[in-house]
C-alpha cells in the first residue's frame, strides 16, 4: 500500500524528490511524517494508505461545506459541459456575471464590482494597485502609503507582504519590502484607537488603510471586540482615506457572519475575498471595489485612467460555477446557524478540556476560528509542530502557527466532530508536554 506497483519509493519519498512545498524546509519534509493525499469522503481526507484524517484546518482555511459536496461536483461538472475557462480581458463570461451579480446582493460594499483573480494575495495587490491610482486619476499626488497593522498577513507577493508585518522566516524579504505607517497588532488593546490618530495624522500620504476586520489570523488567532471596528471606518471617511477590508479569511461565514466586516459595522471601498469564495474548491478571489472607487477609473478608451492590470484565469468559469453553487448552499443549508450552534460547543469544551491544562496559555476563539496559544517552558520546542504531529497520529489533522495550535473546522461540522477535536487536542497538548514524547 502506499507503493506504486514497479516503483520502490514510498509516495513521501517520490512528493520530496519534485514538489516543492510551500512554507516547508524541503530537507526535513520527509523526516516530518506528512500524510499524502489520494481522496476525500465528507470532511475527512484518505492517504495513500487509506488512513482517514479529520480535515480540522479545511484545507488551510478555504475547504467550508465539505470535501466532495454531491452540489459543488456538480456544479463544476455542468460548468465542464459548457465552457472551462474564457478570458475576462475585454470579454464577457455568462457564469462570471451570473455570480458577481450574487455576490453583489451580500456584499458590504455600496454597489459592488468584481475584479476577479486566482489567490489571495493577488486579491490584495489588486487592491493596494487600485487604492492607489484610484487617487492619481483624480490628479491626487503623494498618497503613495498604506496604513496596516502590526502582525497582519495580507499575503506572500511582494506588495501583500509589504503591507503584512512579516515574521514566518519572510524577514529574509525585508530589503524587497516597501515601508507603511503601521499600528499596533490586534494583541495590542487600543490598537484601533491608535489606528484611527495615525490616519488623521497621515491623512495625505495614505492611499487607504488594510485591515483584516475581526481576527488576524495568521498572527495566531488575535481578535479584537467588534465594537472597536467602526471607529475605524469613520476615521477613514472623516479624513477621506480608503478602507480596504481583507476577508480572505474571514469571509464566508467562518466568524459567524457571512462577511466580518458586516459584525464591525464597516462598509468598506475596497475589500479582498478569496479562501471560501469557492466552497475550497477551485483557485478563486476577488477584490471588490465600490461604485465609487471604480468612478474614477473611468475615461476614454485605451486612456490612461485604466486600471491596466489582470490576471490570465481571473474569472475561471469553472471557479466561478462552484463558487455560485457554493454561496447558494451556504443559505439553503443555513450554514450560519451551524457556525453558531457549533461555536458555542467548541467554546463550552475548550473552556472545559483545554483551556485550564497548564500546557495552555490562552484559548482564542472567534466563530469557527480558534487558535490555541500553548505555553512551552522554553523557546525551541516546537511544542506547536509536536502537538499538532499528536493529533495526525490520533487521525485529526491540524497545523500550527510557531506555538499556536490553529483550529479551523469546517462550517458543516458536527457536534460529533467538535468533542472529537477538543478531546484529540487536549490529549495531544497533554502527551507533547512529556518528557518520553518521540514528536
Ligand atoms: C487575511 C489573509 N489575506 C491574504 C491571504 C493570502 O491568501 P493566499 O494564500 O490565497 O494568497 C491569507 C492567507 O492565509 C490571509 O489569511
Amino acid at each position: 500500500m502506499g507503493i506504486e506497483a514497479g516503483n520502490p519509493q514510498s509516495w513521501v519519498e517520490r512528493d520530496a524528490a519534485v514538489v516543492w512545498h510551500g512554507f516547508t524546509q524541503m530537507s526535513t519534509y520527509v523526516e516530518n511524517s506528512p500524510i499524502v493525499v489520494e481522496s476525500a469522503e465528507g470532511r475527512e481526507l484518505v492517504d495513500v494508505d487509506g488512513r482517514h484524517y479529520l480535515d480540522a484546518i479545511s484545507s488551510l482555511w478555504v475547504t467550508t461545506l465539505g470535501h466532495r459536496v454531491p452540489e459543488l461536483d456538480e456544479a463544476v461538472r455542468a460548468q465542464l459541459d459548457l465552457v472551462a475557462h474564457s478570458t475576462l480581458l475585454g470579454n464577457g463570461s455568462r457564469i462570471v456575471v451570473e455570480l458577481a451579480e450574487a455576490l453583489a446582493r451580500v456584499v458590504p460594499v455600496d454597489d459592488a464590482r468584481f475584479l476577479f483573480a486566482s489567490d489571495g494575495a493577488a486579491a490584495v495587490e489588486q487592491a493596494l494597485k487600485i487604492a492607489f491610482q484610484f487617487w492619481t486619476n483624480q490628479g491626487v499626488a503623494g498618497r503613495t502609503r498604506y496604513l496596516t497593522f502590526g502582525g497582519a498577513y495580507h499575503g506572500d507577493t511582494i506588495g501583500s507582504l509589504s503591507v503584512g508585518a512579516g515574521g514566518f522566516g519572510t524577514d529574509v524579504f525585508d530589503p524587497l519590502r516597501f515601508p507603511v505607517v503601521r499600528a499596533p497588532g490586534f494583541d495590542q488593546p487600543g490598537c484601533i484607537e491608535e489606528a484611527c490618530e495615525l490616519v488623521a495624522a497621515y491623512a495625505t500620504d495614505l492611499a487607504g488603510v488594510v485591515i483584516e476586520p475581526l481576527v488576524q489570523g495568521a498572527a495566531g488567532m488575535e481578535m479584537r471586540p467588534a465594537e472597536e471596528f467602526a471607529a475605524l471606518g469613520e476615521a477613514c471617511r472623516a479624513n477621506d482615506v480608503l478602507l480596504i477590508c481583507d476577508e480572505v479569511a474571514v469571509g464566508f461565514g467562518r466568524t459567524g457572519t457571512l462577511f466580518a466586516s458586516e459584525q464591525c459595522g464597516l462598509r468598506p471601498d475596497l475589500m479582498a475575498l478569496g479562501k471560501g469564495i469557492t466552497g475550497g474548491y477551485l483557485p478563486m478571489s476577488a477584490t471588490v471595489a465600490s461604485a465609487r472607487v471604480c468612478a474614477a477609473f473611468d475615461g476614454p478608451d485605451l486612456g490612461e485612467r485604466t486600471l491596466y492590470h489582470g490576471h490570465s484565469y481571473g474569472g475561471n468559469a469553472l471557479a466561478a460555477a462552484v463558487a455560485l453553487r457554493h454561496l447558494e448552499l451556504v443559505e439553503e443549508w443555513d450554514v450560519l446557524a451551524n457556525v453558531a450552534a457549533r461555536a458555542a460547543e467548541f467554546a463550552e469544551l475548550m473552556a472545559e478540556q483545554v483551556a485550564p491544562l497548564p500546557q495552555v496559555r490562552a484559548v482564542r476563539q472567534q466563530g469557527l476560528m480558534i487558535g490555541v496559544e500553548l505555553a512551552p517552558p522554553a523557546d525551541g520546542l516546537r511544542w506547536g509542530r509536536r502537538v499538532s504531529a499528536a493529533c495526525v497520529a490520533r487521525g485529526v489533522l491540524i497545523r500550527p502557527l510557531g506555538d499556536v495550535i490553529v483550529i479551523m473546522p469546517m462550517l458543516t461540522t458536527t457536534p460529533d466532530e467538535v468533542g472529537r477535536i477538543v478531546d484529540v487536542v487536549a490529549a495531544a497538548i497533554t502527551e507533547a508536554a512529556t518528557p518520553e514524547a518521540r514528536w
